[in-house]
Formats: C-alpha cells, structure tokens, sequence
C-alpha cells in the first residue's frame, strides 16, 4: 500500500465516528422512516422531524457525499438503498442497532482508556452497574437493544444447523424471537420456547403473532442464571455466550444441561451459535476481534476460539460434536453439543 494510501485510508477510519454519528442523528430524528415514499425538500424534513432546516441540509448534505443520501433537486434529499435499512420498517431495519451504537455505545467507546488502563469495561464505569443490570432499570433502552438485536440476521446462522426431527426447540436469550419464528416457520411441526428478559419477551409477543405461529409459541420470562426451561429436544444458545467471562457462561451452560437431563429426552443436543475467533494469528477482515473490542468495552464477555469452546463445554458437562462454519468473514459459526 502506497504511503498516500495509507495515510488516506487512517484519515477516514479516524474520522468514521462522525459519519457513524450522522447515521445516528438521522435514525434518532425518524428522517428514513418520513422518506419512505421518496425525496421530500429538507424544509418539510425539519418542521416534521423537529430539527433546525439549514442543519440538516448541511447534514444531509455531508452524507450525499458519503453515498448515503441522494440529492434529487435543490434542497431535496432521497434514501439510498444503505438508508434504507434505518427506515423501522424494513426487514432487518437497523435503526435501532444505528441508536443504540451511537448512544450507550458510543458514549463507552469514547471512554476506551479506561477499559484498556483497567480492563474492565468503560460502560460500567460511565453508567455504574454492568450491561444487563442497567438495561433492567431502563424500560426505553431496553426496548432499543432488543429491537436491535432483532434486526441482526438469522436466516443465514438458522441455515447452519438442521432441524428436522426436532420438535420442541428452546431459544435461551433468544432475543426477540427473530430466530425461533424462523423455525417455527421452516419446521410446521416444531414447537419453540423462548426464555428471556420481559421487554425482549414483550417484542417477541409481536414477532410470533405477526408470523402467525403464536400458537406454537411459549414465551418465558425469566433468568438462565436461575434455571432453563426443561423438555426441550434442542436448546440454542444465540450469541449469548460471547456476553459473559468463562465462570458465568459456564454457569448458563450448567443451566441448560439442567434443563436438558432433568426431564428431558436422552439425546437432546445443544446449538451454540457465535463468531469464533481464529486459533492462529488474525487475518485482516471484518467483524472477527473488533465485536471482541466491543464486548471488552460494554460488558465482561469475549470471542472465544473453537478450542476455547470446546474447553468450556467440557467443563459445563458437554462434549462438543459437530462444528459448522457459515460462509464469509465474520459470519457465526454452529457448535453442536451434547451432555456428556
Ligand atoms: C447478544 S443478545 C443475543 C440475542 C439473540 N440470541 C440473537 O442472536 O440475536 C443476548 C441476549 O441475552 C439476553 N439475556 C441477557 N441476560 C439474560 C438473563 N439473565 N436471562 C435471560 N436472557 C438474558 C438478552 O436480553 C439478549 O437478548
């Protein structure tokens, strides 16, 4: 890479938190959703949005030249197919990802000393408790972060494990039931159970309803710290893992070989989904190590290896079987287990 290159290319990674915050702005005023239907002048924008109109033509202005809105006549502003996702009703809209990351997020990246001179996480020293403990005394935030979990894609990571003969799958901090409606769905016959917090059971109330597979349903509130639901012939494991150090995650893992053997049919599997980090050195690409950094900076969790996985499977009382790797660089991969 040339000298000029380079230097070209750190200037913009330097300077990508304000176009990330712009992104944030717009999302926060509601502008892709008031856009929906196609250019509108920047004057109608302002008095619907509640936002000062020569601002946010030099704003929209800016991201015209990030590709991220286009101009269509003087004053007048449209969607370019990357906006389009901050509209909220899209599938897979990423306006509430857009305000969670430049809000809480932002606000303990900006903090990042202190994670790297403590090594704990910035958040909790910004907002006083640890993640969940803070997002459970705040009802707005909460309902943010489970919509934006929600907008992560799950057909792709779905796709990686094979359902059929199961029939009664247990999602454990599933979110807002984005995957296990996609189950339902796939698999007629299947029955779900999500366990997760209430606003995250609340969202998913919605999500089977308008899928229509509410009857295949049940939505448990509750604690994997506490105790998973049992009877399950498949427990999934989404993303949960990498929140939490080893003692905790082994905890949750404890819980659902709990929930697995108590009553549970002998041969029933567990389904941990993740991005694993490589065993060798990293190669350059998206997403691997950088979600890393942002669980160092939120929360006590980490990225772990294949082997590290494993490792903490066997602790908990699994033996790892099957390892599948979803295509591309920073796709989730799909760890099958069983008790061991
Ligand atoms: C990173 S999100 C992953 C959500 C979903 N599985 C996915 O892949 O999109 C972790 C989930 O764990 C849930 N969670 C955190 N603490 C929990 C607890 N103590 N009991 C149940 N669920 C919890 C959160 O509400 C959140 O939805």
């Amino acid at each position: 890479m040339s000298s000029v290159f380079a230097r070209r290319k750190l200037l913009g990674i330097l300077s990508s938190s304000w176009v990330a915050q712009a992104c944030y702005a717009v999302a926060k005023l509601g502008l892709p959703d008031a856009m929906a239907a196609g250019p509108r002048p920047v004057a109608e924008l302002a008095a619907e949005c509640g936002a000062d109109p020569r601002v946010l033509n030099r704003l929209l202005r800016a991201m015209v030249s990030m590709g991220l809105f286009r101009q269509t006549a003087p004053q007048t502003y449209a969607l370019t197919s990357v906006t389009e996702f901050l509209r909220s009703d899209v599938p897979a809209s990423l306006r509430q990802m857009a305000v969670l990351d430049g809000e809480e997020v932002f606000r303990s990246f900006a903090d990042i000393m202190h994670t790297v001179r403590t090594g704990s996480p910035a958040f909790e020293s910004i907002y006083g408790e640890p993640f969940y403990a803070y997002l459970a005394g705040q009802p707005q935030l909460a309902a943010t972060f489970a919509e934006a979990m929600n907008g992560a894609q799950v057909s792709a990571t779905l796709a990686l494990g094979d359902l059929t003969g199961v029939t009664r799958l247990v999602d454990v901090g599933g979110g807002s039931a984005g995957l296990l409606t996609e189950a339902l769905l796939r698999y007629p016959a299947l029955r779900g159970v999500l366990l997760e917090l209430p606003e995250a059971v609340r969202q998913a109330k919605t999500t089977v309803t308008e899928a229509g597979v509410e009857d295949r349903a049940e939505l448990v509130e509750g604690d994997f710290f506490e105790a998973v639901p049992a009877g399950g012939d498949a427990y999934v494991l989404a993303r949960v893992l990498h929140n939490w150090t080893d003692e905790r995650a082994e905890l949750i893992l404890r819980k659902v070989r709990e929930a697995m053997t108590t009553d549970g049919a002998p041969g029933g599997r567990l389904i941990v989904l993740e991005q694993l980090l490589p065993e060798a050195e990293i190669e350059p690409g998206p997403g691997k190590g950088m979600v890393d950094l942002l669980m160092l900076v939120l929360m006590e969790g980490h990225d772990r290896t294949q082997a590290d996985y494993r490792r903490l499977l066997e602790r908990a009382g699994f033996a790892l079987r099957t390892v599948r790797h979803g295509s591309g660089p920073d796709a989730d991969s799909m760890l099958e287990a069983v008790p061991a």
